[in-house]
């Protein structure tokens, strides 16, 4: 059997946590050998109930250890920047959680020093590998619905995360418009070439505070002649509610729905089914797909489908829906 990549995730928060969790026991020819958190005491907890040998609190220990050949990054996005860099110039492979970096020159900074290290390097737009987005690319792709002219993309918190983190997040536009600017050039193949955004605090009157809105929706153009517009919510209080559609010259495609189980109650008061609660419920397959592909593209020698420079363009598009909105001007790329 060939030998396992030996894997550290860094950060160990909500989606390190399941990183951990899916390296540790899901993802095939991986093997979890250290996870790693300043805070240790969090650190040494994981590693009791993931049955991992090694924690530490000193991430320094990780880049320096020659016997690990990958890291997972899940730390605040402030800090992306700095650990690809580290773990780059140590020769680990990297798969790093969204936004690739918190702005544009760091991300060229990282693609550069990317290059120069030459180690594989995939960002963690999960959603490509969501059985349903990855079927709508597969139809597009086999002409089911002609050429894609529009994607409708929404995507609903069922609330607010905390303050401390709306503060690191980079608002609304880039924390969770990212997911969907990515999945717009997936979906229409296609370069977006505007950007126009607009945004409110509805609800979550702390977020003025920081600059941020609770609902915000972005209009882009695209080079194909394709548009888009793009809904992103902290207030949908019935569940998470993450769709999209794709309009083509022949047909439309409808991804994703509310429906949690499969299951409807019928009473004389009506119907009603369970709805998708949060999204390591609605993507639990989608991160251990991405994983898996992240593992299996370091076995054979292949480049991941996500790269860091898909990273850069969808953040180069949130950066500018973000502008647009603070502006009031559609901003052009
Ligand atoms: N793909 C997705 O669906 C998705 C969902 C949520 C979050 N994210 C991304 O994952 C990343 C982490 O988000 P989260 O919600 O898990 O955050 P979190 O606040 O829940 O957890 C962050 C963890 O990182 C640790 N940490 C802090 N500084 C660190 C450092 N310098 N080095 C290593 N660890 C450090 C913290 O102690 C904490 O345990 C962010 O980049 C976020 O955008 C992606």
């Amino acid at each position: 059997m060939e030998k396992p990549i030996r894997c550290a995730v860094l950060g160990l928060g909500r989606l390190g946590y399941w990183h951990a969790e899916n390296v540790a026991s899901k993802v095939k020819g991986a093997k979890l050998v250290c996870v790693a958190d300043p805070q240790t005491a969090h650190a040494a907890k994981v590693a009791g109930e993931l049955g991992v040998d090694r924690y530490t609190g000193n991430l320094n220990e990780v880049f320096e250890d020659d016997s690990i050949d990958a890291v997972v990054i899940a730390s605040p996005t402030s800090t992306h920047a700095d650990m690809i860099s580290q773990a780059a110039r140590n020769g680990k492979h990297i798969f790093v959680e969204k936004p690739l970096t918190v702005d544009l020159q760091e991300a060229s900074d990282v693609l550069r020093v990317l290059e120069e290290t030459k180690v594989v390097c995939q960002v963690g737009f999960m959603r490509r590998f969501d059985p349903a987005y990855a079927e709508a690319k597969k139809r597009i792709a086999r002409g089911d619905i002609g050429k894609p002219i529009y994607y409708k993309g929404v995507s609903r918190d069922p609330g607010s995360p905390p303050a401390e983190f709306i503060k690191n997040s980079g608002g609304i536009f880039l924390d969770l418009g990212i997911h969907d600017y990515d999945l717009a050039r997936f979906l229409l193949e296609a370069e977006v070439t505007s950007v126009a955004a607009h945004g409110s605090v509805l609800v979550h009157r702390f977020m003025e505070e920081f600059g941020d809105v609770d609902q915000g929706i972005a209009y882009a153009t695209f080079d194909s002649g394709a548009a888009a517009d793009i809904e992103c919510s902290r207030n949908a209080y019935y569940g998470y509610d993450i769709r999209g559609e794709v309009i083509g010259t022949e047909g439309t495609l409808l991804i994703g729905s509310l429906r949690h189980r499969d299951i409807s109650v019928l009473t004389f008061k009506g119907s009603s089914q369970d709805i998708v609660p949060d999204f390591p419920t609605r993507f639990e397959s989608a991160y251990v797909l991405e994983m898996q592909h992240f593992v299996d593209c370091l076995l054979n020698g292949q480049q991941p489908s996500v790269t860091a420079e898909d990273g850069k363009k969808a953040l180069e598009i949130a950066v500018a829906a973000k502008k647009a909105f603070e502006t009031g001007s559609r901003v052009q790329l």
